[in-house]
């Protein structure tokens, strides 16, 4: 008895892709290139892990990396402060602390997402009566993003209210479909057992 085998394996216009998560300290900056966050007016920033002004003292265990960037942008302020990140990605998920009660400080929180100069979301919070802070929420989700470079601006709305801003981390996702079969040429497999 003779027993023949013939396996064919076509790959041709098969296009895949790999995703993979990447983060953005705000102070470490990008996991993989370490590019990081850039903070405006640079001045008006501190990181709250070594602040000794700042009124919003976190635990350090329950932030990325024990780090978090805190201003706040009152109405008499002439301009609003912002964080601009680059990243190539096909989606990217912001994420603060939110604070709540903080005796003699405000702590209401206004902000606006741009993606690529275009707005994509904003995010506003009353403080309830409790002293406790919500970490990792949360605070802007964009995905189905054309995979190529973006621009993602995070800025305060102060003009009327003051807004209190705890960035901790941005997570964005990395699509890598470099070496897709579909982007070279077409090729085929043939194993044959006799
Ligand atoms: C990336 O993280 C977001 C938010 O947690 C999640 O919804 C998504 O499924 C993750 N994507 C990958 C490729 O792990
Ligand atoms: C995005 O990818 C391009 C091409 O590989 C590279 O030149 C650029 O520096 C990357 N941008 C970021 C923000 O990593
Ligand atoms: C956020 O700011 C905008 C623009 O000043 C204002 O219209 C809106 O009422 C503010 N929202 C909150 C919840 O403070």
């Amino acid at each position: 008895m003779s027993c023949r085998v013939l396996l064919t394996l076509l790959l041709s216009g098969c296009a895949w892709s790999i995703s993979t998560n990447r983060t953005i300290d705000d102070e470490k900056g990008d996991s993989v290139s370490g590019l990081v966050p850039e903070y405006t007016p640079p001045g008006a920033w501190h990181q709250g892990s070594t602040c000794s002004i700042c009124t919003v003292h976190l635990d350090t265990e329950q932030v990325l990396d024990g780090t978090w960037h805190d201003t706040t942008h009152s109405p008499d302020d002439p301009e609003p402060r912002s964080i601009t990140m680059r990243f190539n990605g096909t989606a990217v998920y912001v994420y603060n602390v939110i604070p709540n009660t903080i005796a003699n400080t405000n702590t209401g929180t206004n902000l606006t997402f741009a993606i690529d100069g275009a707005l994509v979301g904003t995010f506003t919070h009353t403080p309830s009566s409790s002293t406790e802070f919500d970490y990792n929420t949360p605070v802007h989700s964009s995905t189905d993003l054309k995979n190529q470079e973006h621009t993602l601006v995070i800025q305060t709305v102060g003009d009327t209210s003051p807004s209190l801003i705890l960035f901790d981390y941005v997570v964005y996702t990395f699509t890598d479909d470099s070496d897709s079969p579909a982007s070279t040429s077409s090729s085929s497999i043939q194993v044959s057992i006799y």
